[in-house]
């Protein structure tokens, strides 16, 4: 299939980007959205134009390095998907692509379509974690933890940290993100013991980020590619308002 692409390009943060058109000639079907982003990286370099910069790392739906917001979406139009799985079919021959990077001001602009996420390293460093002295790993069935709670917390598990939520949301909040991170150890024994400071500390630092707050739009998770649920929002402001740090 043939495309025409409209990418935006920016040389870095403090230099004005701009959309600039490409053809995407003879693209297979078959190829992933990443793939055919190569392709045109591939002829770029042979005419001696600087390729496109974007993230990635796994390409198989895990690490959360792809980003890209297409056709004004997080990672596109396919529903619980991340940018790296979406394929070609899913476009048509003779269809305009416009492909930007994700929007926040949290999210600074390093080059063209690769946005720094550095900000939700922080607010992992700033609670998401359980450092209590917890003694030798015990067996895995000698703590009893029921088949719902371990189900709740496994779900909050799944975010890759993406940071679709924050292009998706209109307040650019991150919290599905910090919802999730909360949620997978409040919905665990070895949680417990800090659970409202984590809290506390993580919502701290995400306001220091620039993140803004949620006013329940819900974009969040319809953009999210391993659809968290927005309970973990909930969660999130009921520990919160218990913690002794906020
Ligand atoms: S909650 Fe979803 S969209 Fe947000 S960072 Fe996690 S996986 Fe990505
Ligand atoms: S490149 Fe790892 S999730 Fe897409």
């Amino acid at each position: 299939m043939n495309l025409t692409l409209h990418i935006w390009r920016q040389k870095n943060a403090n230099t004005p980007g701009k959309m600039v058109q490409y053809d995407a000639k003879d693209i297979s079907e078959h190829m992933s959205f990443l793939e055919m982003l190569d392709v045109i990286n591939e002829n770029l370099i042979t005419e001696g134009e600087e390729p496109i910069a974007f993230d990635h790392d796994c390409r198989e739906g895990i690490c959360g390095m792809c980003s890209l917001v297409i056709n004004g979406m997080p990672h596109g139009p396919e529903k619980g998907t991340t940018t790296c799985q979406l394929h070609m079919r899913k476009f048509k021959d003779g269809d305009n692509i416009y492909i930007e990077p994700f929007r926040a001001k949290a999210f600074p602009i390093v080059k063209d379509l690769v946005v720094d996420r550095s900000s939700f390293d922080r607010i992992i460093q700033s609670g998401g974690y359980v450092s209590v002295n917890t003694g030798g790993t015990q067996d895995a069935n000698a703590i009893p933890i029921s088949k719902k709670e371990a189900d709740l917390a496994m779900d909050a598990a799944s975010c890759i940290g993406c940071g679709a939520c924050v292009a998706a949301c209109p307040n650019a909040a991150a919290m599905l993100f910090t919802g999730a991170k909360v949620s997978q150890l409040a919905h665990l024994p070895q949680g417990q013991p800090e659970r409202m400071d984590r809290a506390g500390k993580m919502v701290n630092q995400m306001d220091a980020e620039m993140f803004g707050n949620c006013t329940n739009a819900y974009e969040c998770s319809a953009a999210c590619p391993k659809e968290i649920p927005v309970r973990v929002i909930a969660e999130l402001n009921r520990d919160y308002i218990k913690s002794s740090v906020s």
